[in-house]
């Protein structure tokens, strides 16, 4: 049986990965899309997933916008990352799939209360939404069977020294949801970054010869030269759908149980998420953390995902 998911994201070029590996993949259900400011604008985060969604074909899975900003401190967004409109490079059509006029939460509320099983959420993106959720709604965090999200770090950040960015923009949030109760598994950049959009794996996406195919390659090869540009990489990790991976076959990303705090006063180490994974600070485990990532296996289902969507357009 398919795994019941929700995706909280802000696309984002690896956001629309996630979700086409989430819709193209057998063994995931994606109920809904919410969207929130991170990358970009909740507008415009808003906006992409409903391209996405219109190039991929994904029909019937709602899009719902959610929080414009972090919980206490105001937005910052990552244009130098994802450019101005947040998903650079590919020319998108007109979207042909609207939002929903119900904001984000409630959309997860409701999905929660009226599911007939537990749901997975999977956030690529500052943690606002599902902090908020978890604040309003308390009562359904019994409904939620894990949060497993995109985000922080064993070891160093991407947006300060110490902070990864969907951490780093909102702390407060991910403090929120690292203290919930609710199971959460960490995978943060340690293990993104062994998803390596390789030009082997470029090649492999334009042999697919569809039209979605040559979009995701054109996603792929902005992101390459950002992160060329900004941190010296040959090739660029594809951060979120390892999150969704995890949810599909978590015998794709190893994880080890860890203690994990949220760093919120550190004048150097605001939005750090400290691992513990040997007990040093006497803290209940509270999460999974992503170690290692099976990166052949990871690919195959990501591109035979694309595949899945792109021959059913073509
Ligand atoms: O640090 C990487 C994360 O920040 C990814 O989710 C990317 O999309 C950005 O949101
Ligand atoms: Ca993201």
């Amino acid at each position: 049986m398919p795994v019941p998911i929700i995706i909280d994201c802000d696309p984002g070029h690896d956001d629309a990965i996630a979700l086409m590996l989430a819709a193209g993949d057998p063994a995931v259900e994606l109920l809904a899309i919410t969207t929130v400011a991170g990358n970009q604008t909740v507008e415009k985060t808003t906006l992409n997933a409903r391209r996405i969604c219109t190039v991929a074909g994904i029909t019937g899975v709602p899009i719902a916008a959610g929080c414009a900003r972090p919980l206490v401190q105001p937005l910052l967004v990552a244009d130098d990352v994802h450019g101005t409109s947040g998903m650079d490079g590919p020319q998108f059509p007109e979207p042909t799939v609207d939002a929903v006029p119900e904001h984000a939460v409630d959309l997860m509320h409701r999905i929660l209360t009226e599911h007939p099983e537990p749901v997975t959420l999977v956030p690529t993106a500052p943690l606002t939404n599902i902090a908020l959720l978890l604040t309003r709604y308390p009562d359904c965090a019994a409904r939620i069977r894990e949060i497993v999200l995109m985000g922080g770090s064993t070891k160093g950040g991407n947006r300060t020294p110490a902070a990864e960015f969907n951490v780093y923009v909102d702390p407060e949030a991910a403090d929120v949801v690292f203290r919930s109760g609710v199971p959460v598994t960490m995978c943060g950049l340690n293990v993104t970054h062994q998803a390596l959009a390789t030009p082997g794996v470029l090649a492999r996406l334009e042999s697919l010869d569809t039209e979605l195919a040559r979009i995701c390659v054109q996603l792929m090869t902005y992101f390459a030269a950002t992160y060329r540009r900004l941190w010296g990489f040959a090739s660029p990790p594809l951060h979120d759908p390892v999150a969704v991976a995890r949810v599909i076959d978590p015998a794709i990303v190893q994880c080890v149980d860890a203690s994990v705090a949220v760093e919120l006063r550190g004048q150097y180490t605001r939005g750090a998420t400290v691992v513990d994974m040997h007990q040093y600070l006497d803290r209940p485990v509270n999460a999974r953390v992503a170690l290692a990532l099976d990166s052949e296996r990871f690919w195959d289902r990501v591109i035979t995902a694309i595949d899945v969507l792109g021959s059913r357009r073509a």
